[in-house]
């Protein structure tokens, strides 16, 4: 096999932006080229001020900065740039389905089907073609007869290679991962991606596995760690009208080695474009298999995680005597967690939309994300008009603007920053009395018990 020159990679999103960007960086020699159909994302990519790159990642600006225009290209010629490649990634989105059969369960692979037929019409030369996008089980299946039956005598080999990046510390997983995992058939095209990694991998930490058992784990090691977050919010529950300490109870059982200390923050539930999605595969192809126990196991997974995020809204309202009608509630927060500008499945939505849905007027403050973003996430539920949204709904810029008046503070993200608001100066300018409502356990209970205000925080 001829040693891999140039890579493309399709879609320039969360997971091809800082992952190609990170390749580049490391393998100098190889160029790389990320491709997507979106030329505002594009030319974003390409902005000379690197504070417009459309991901936030902390450390992205300066991994882009070394690479860019050296060896790492951004462009919207996805025709030229398939051509070109030695190996072509495939990192574009894979929304859960909306419509049709599986809907608003099975990942929708319309965007996979397109690349791969794209590939097939435009290839003249043999490519290794790797998945990175999260994927149900099988689908290197439909990759490869779609590219098998093009008759144009080009070889094609596929790879499962599924990204483990965490948002907010894209860069520092993709720098130092805790294992590349490689999943194929062809001996060499499986080395030719392991000598990649290799450039800056541990080769023991490079594992090599079948397509099927790579593209399983991917969506089986979301699930394990969804599974931690709605356990100990389970937990939390439980610790409220108990008078135990959720925070207590996750040090208690997270400094046993076996259980291990990650994961057991509860908050006001998991967001994010993989857990909810890559469960509801599971759930999916389980039930496909008529494996219906495995299916509901799983399920609960995400029912206790959407009771969460529910049972914090209704709270709300019943500690502000059981109505929020014309009240104004702050909203910190609005990513699905710090450190990222991402929305998808954020937690925040949800609560504001229950809190909507009683008149409550929300006023948002996150320290990333614009206020077209906001609005994009609220009308795509479709809950209420676009109008009604825009008329109980305001983004701020300034987080004192936010909490101004408002009768309750809602903590939905964890960004650092909120810990270091002048708490004292917020309390003066609210209703009284004055609620806060901390969905990630963030602030200092004592310090604004102090200060006068009536603080509830997740599982205490
Ligand atoms: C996840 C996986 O971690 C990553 O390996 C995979 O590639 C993509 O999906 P991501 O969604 O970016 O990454 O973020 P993650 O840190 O896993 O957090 C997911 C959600 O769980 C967030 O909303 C976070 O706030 C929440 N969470 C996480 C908790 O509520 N408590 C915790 O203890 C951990
Ligand atoms: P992820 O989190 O998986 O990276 P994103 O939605 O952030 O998902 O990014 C996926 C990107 O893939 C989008 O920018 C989208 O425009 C792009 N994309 C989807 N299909 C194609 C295609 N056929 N050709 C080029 N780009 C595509």
């Amino acid at each position: 096999m001829r040693a891999i020159k140039k890579i493309t990679c399709i879609g320039a999103g969360y997971v091809g932006g800082p992952t190609m960007s990170v390749v580049a960086q490391r393998c100098p020699e190889i160029e790389v080229t990320i491709v997507d159909m979106n030329t505002a994302r594009i030319a974003a990519w390409n902005d000379s001020d690197l504070a417009n790159l459309p991901v936030y990642e902390p450390g992205l600006d300066e991994v882009v900065a070394a690479a860019r225009g050296r060896n790492l290209f951004f462009s919207t010629d996805v025709d030229k740039a398939i051509e070109e490649a030695d190996m072509i990634f495939i990192s574009v989105n894979t929304p859960t389905k909306t419509y049709g059969k599986g809907k608003g369960q099975a990942a929708d692979l319309k965007f996979i089907e397109l690349c791969a037929r794209q590939i097939a019409a435009v290839a003249t030369s043999d490519k290794i073609v790797v998945e990175k996008s999260t994927l149900p089980v099988r689908t290197a299946e439909a990759l490869k007869s779609i590219l098998d039956n093009t008759g144009s005598g080009v070889n094609f080999h596929i790879l499962s290679n599924p990204e483990f990046l965490a948002e907010g510390t894209a860069v520092q997983d993709l720098q130092n991962p805790d294992r590349v995992l490689i999943g194929g058939e062809d001996a060499e095209a499986i080395q030719a991606l392991v000598d990649i990694y290799a450039h800056w991998v541990p080769r023991e930490k490079i594992i090599t596995t079948n397509l099927w058992s790579s593209e399983l784990s991917k969506l089986v090691a979301n699930a394990f760690l969804a599974q931690r977050v709605s356990s100990i919010n389970a937990i939390s529950e439980l610790c409220e009208v108990t008078g135990a300490d959720v925070n207590e109870v996750s040090r208690a059982i997270g400094m046993d080695s076996r259980i291990g200390p990650k994961f057991l923050k509860a908050s006001v539930g998991f967001g994010g474009s993989c857990f909810q999605k890559d469960i509801l595969n599971l759930v999916y192809i389980a039930r496909t298999y008529n494996l219906h126990a495995v299916a509901d196991y799983w399920e609960q997974v995400i029912l206790l995680n959407d009771h969460q995020k529910v049972r914090f809204a209704e709270n709300i309202i019943k500690t502000l005597y059981n109505t929020v009608n014309g009240k104004k509630i702050a909203f910190l927060g609005w990513a699905f967690k710090k450190d990222t500008n991402d929305t998808r499945e954020s937690a925040a939505i949800y609560v504001a939309d229950h809190l909507l849905d009683e008149e409550a007027e929300v006023i948002v403050y996150d320290p990333k994300v614009s206020a077209e973003q906001v609005y994009k996430d609220l009308d795509y539920l479709g809950t209420r008009s676009p109008e009604a949204n825009r008329r109980l709904v305001t983004v701020v810029e300034d987080p004192y603007e936010a909490v101004n008046d408002a009768h309750a503070i809602a903590v939905l993200t964890e960004w650092d920053e909120f810990k270091n608001y002048d708490w004292s100066k917020i309390k003066a300018g609210m209703k009284k009395p004055s609620f806060v409502f901390d969905g990630r356990k963030l602030l200092d209970r004592k310090q604004l018990e102090e200060l006068g205000f009536v603080y509830y925080a997740i599982g205490e």
